[in-house]
């Protein structure tokens, strides 16, 4: 339990990690929450049901909406802001939603907890770094040079060095993660885990790009989430932060996992064509986290967490069934 309660501005609460956040914070602490989150595509109000009421409030709302914004900001003690465009492929077809929202949005949020003098907490990711060479033991640290390919990761790189710019311009106490792949519950089903159980549970094979050979860094979000609230409570402010769980797999060995999960043989998937500009491969040195904030992840056990995921997904129809269609259209139009 946090000593004093707090009041905490949750942007992108409706979303996955959000909302995950929402109900970690929820049943671990004393805090109060407000959630400002738009609903585009990706965010699912259901994931905010069963909340305490007079502890979650939500709003619906643009975080480029300087005037909301203000009224929200100037209420609350910290602000841990996860709104963003989030999906690479998307940022493909079109940029512009990501320019919008994860630049100007970040850009009024900072004004407004430096005109307000609110802590600051920017959830971002390692895509920042750019990609690592297969089969090497290179790791990013931050220590690691900005180098993103997308437009979804270049505009996250601008993001983290906005607030870069304000921590060090105009004192705001802000702090920054970078953090890997994550896993679990309520992610929508564009993104490649909840993509294959889905698909698997309406009878379609998996679909891996490219050679499936790229390999991501995999954590379970809960992980990610007691990573993000130990920074905010005891993290150095200016300073970033990288999260990971040494969770590196082949995009093939996960699809593998999820076919064993359905009992179904590990070659039964398909290969489409390759996202351009694909990054090789993440992987992160968590050490400055691990040390100083003392933060150790809880899901050790990949193949179990998979599970938990598929189980959750296979109880949860409901909260996927309304996305899926329009998730499986978009992917057809690039043959994937
Ligand atoms: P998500 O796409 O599931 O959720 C994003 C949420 O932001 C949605 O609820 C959406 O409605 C909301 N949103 C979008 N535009 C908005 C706007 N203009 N105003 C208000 N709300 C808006 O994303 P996620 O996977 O939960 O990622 C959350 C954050 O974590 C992002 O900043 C992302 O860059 C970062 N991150 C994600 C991962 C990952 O593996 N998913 C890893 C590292 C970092
Ligand atoms: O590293 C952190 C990032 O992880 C976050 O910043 C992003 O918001 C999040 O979406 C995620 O980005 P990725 O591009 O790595 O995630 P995605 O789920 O889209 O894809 C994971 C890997 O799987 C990637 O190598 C592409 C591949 N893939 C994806 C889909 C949807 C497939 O092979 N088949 C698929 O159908």
């Amino acid at each position: 339990m946090t000593p004093t309660p707090r009041h905490l501005l949750i942007t992108g609460g409706a979303g996955f990690i959000g909302a995950n956040l929402v109900h970690h914070v929820a049943e671990h602490t004393s805090d109060t929450v407000t959630v400002l989150d738009a609903l585009t595509y990706a965010g699912n109000r259901a994931s905010l049901d069963g909340l305490p009421k007079d502890r979650v409030t939500f709003v619906e709302g643009d975080i480029a909406n300087p005037d909301l914004v203000d009224s929200l900001v100037k209420q609350v003690d910290a602000v841990i802001h996860l709104a963003a465009e989030s999906h690479n492929d998307n940022s493909l077809s079109d940029p512009s939603p990501f320019l919008r929202t994860n630049l100007e949005g970040t850009f009024t949020l900072l004004e407004a907890v430096r005109r307000h003098d609110v802590r600051f907490h920017h959830v971002s990711t390692d895509e920042v770094y750019g990609d690592l060479p297969l089969g090497t033991p290179e790791r990013f640290t931050e220590h690691t040079p900005y180098n993103p390919s997308s437009p979804y990761s270049a505009t996250k790189a601008g993001s983290d060095l906005l607030v870069r710019a304000w921590v060090r311009s105009f004192g705001v106490a802000a702090t920054i993660s970078n953090c890997s792949n994550n896993y679990g519950p309520r992610q929508h089903v564009e993104k490649f885990i909840p993509r294959q159980i889905t698909n698997l549970i309406d009878g379609i094979r998996p679909r891996l790009y490219g050679a499936g050979a790229n390999v991501r860094d995999w954590i379970h979000v809960d992980d990610h989430n007691r990573a993000v609230l130990d920074i905010l409570d005891r993290g150095r402010i200016g300073e970033t932060y990288l999260i990971g769980a040494d969770g590196e797999l082949s995009n093939r060995e996960v699809v593998g996992m999820i076919l064993e999960a359905f009992g179904r043989d590990a070659e039964d998937f398909d290969h489409v064509p390759d996202r351009p500009g694909h990054d090789l491969r993440y992987a992160i040195d968590a050490t400055r986290l691990r040390e100083e904030l003392g933060w150790e992840p809880r899901y050790s056990d990949f193949a179990q967490g998979l599970a938990d995921t598929v189980a959750w997904y296979r109880e949860h129809e409901d909260w996927w069934r309304g996305q899926k269609a329009a998730t499986e259209q978009k992917y057809a139009r690039t043959g994937q």
